[in-house]
């Protein structure tokens, strides 16, 4: 399985925090942002992982982050040239992904718990066709939400309903076989002109093969969207860091922790001067790009 983590966009809800830097680099209390769905991805047992940021902010993902080689995984770049959607993205993936299956993480979603892995990770054994991740919420109108039988099938799927059915909302988790390559190229642009990841998941909902995955009460998901959402995801981690035992979304120490790297390498990589990734080794601080 190929991982994606969608870190393009135009993040209007966090302007003037984004009028000049990427969403996904700002600070979610002491981390940047992506660093989250990173580690998430590796601790699933992800290994070649895809970014796909602005044309913009290219270089700095791939200054923070590198080839990906100090975490024992591959990290590929690439561009959206325009926010296009989540669907359009997905697309730009499609040498990247090949023949195998597709695990596609918002960089803007925070998932934290202590069940949270097993329970991924089980859905990930499970998985066939499409497997989304929802969580109950109070304002269910403000999300993609869904409906789901008794088996766990998911028979409909609504963006953003005045009326909604349930109180699911779907995260920005998405398990897919590889047919999303080719449902993806099928899809048309929606009114506000983006090829739909709720459209993409209708296409598997039709054919009875979306199963919803519920994420339970016991952990947490941060949309980190808004100046509000971001402030609480902040808050979250810096609260749970203090009294857990781990640091939460260190890309190093969940890559330890699954025996790609040393502790020596750890604490080498994770040394308050340790040098960003790629950096000189790759020219980008020195020279300037054609
Ligand atoms: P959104 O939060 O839906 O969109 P956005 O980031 O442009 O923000 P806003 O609504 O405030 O303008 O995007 C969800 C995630 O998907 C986020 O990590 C950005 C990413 N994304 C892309 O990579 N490409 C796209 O075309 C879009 C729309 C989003």
């Amino acid at each position: 399985m190929r991982g994606i983590i969608l870190a393009g966009g135009s993040a209007t809800r966090l302007r003037p925090l984004t009028l000049v830097s990427s969403k996904q680099l700002l600070p979610v209390y002491d981390k940047p942002m992506i660093y989250y769905p990173l580690s998430l991805l590796i601790e699933l047992g992800l290994r070649e992982i895809l970014v796909i940021s602005t044309p913009e902010h290219r270089d700095q993902y791939e200054r923070l982050l590198g080839d990906g080689g100090r975490l024992g995984i591959r990290l590929a770049y690439t561009v959206q040239d325009e926010p296009r959607g989540l669907g359009h993205a997905l697309l730009l993936a499609r040498s990247f992904i090949g023949d195998e299956k597709i695990c596609l993480a918002l960089g803007d979603n925070l998932f934290h718990g202590p069940a949270l892995p097993e329970r991924l990770s089980d859905a990930l054994r499970r998985h066939r066709g499409c497997t989304l991740f929802s969580r109950k919420v109070t304002d269910p109108e403000q999300y993609g939400v869904a409906t789901v039988d008794g088996h766990g099938r998911v028979v409909d799927l609504a963006e953003k309903p005045e009326r909604p059915s349930s109180n699911l909302a779907v995260t920005g988790l998405y398990f897919y076989d590889n047919d999303a390559l080719g449902k993806a190229a099928a899809l048309k642009p929606s009114h506000r002109g983006e090829l739909e990841i709720t459209d993409l998941n209708r296409a598997y909902v039709r054919e009875g093969r979306a199963t919803l995955v519920e994420l339970g009460d016991d952990g947490a998901w941060f949309d980190t969207g808004t100046p509000d959402s971001l402030l609480d995801a902040a808050q979250y981690i810096r609260m749970n860091q203090q009294t857990g035992a781990r640091p939460i979304g260190s890309p190093e120490e969940t890559a330890f922790r699954a025996g790609l790297i040393s502790r020596e390498e750890l604490e080498r990589h994770t040394r308050p001067d340790a040098p960003a990734p790629a950096g000189r080794r790759h020219g980008l601080l020195t020279e300037p790009r054609p």
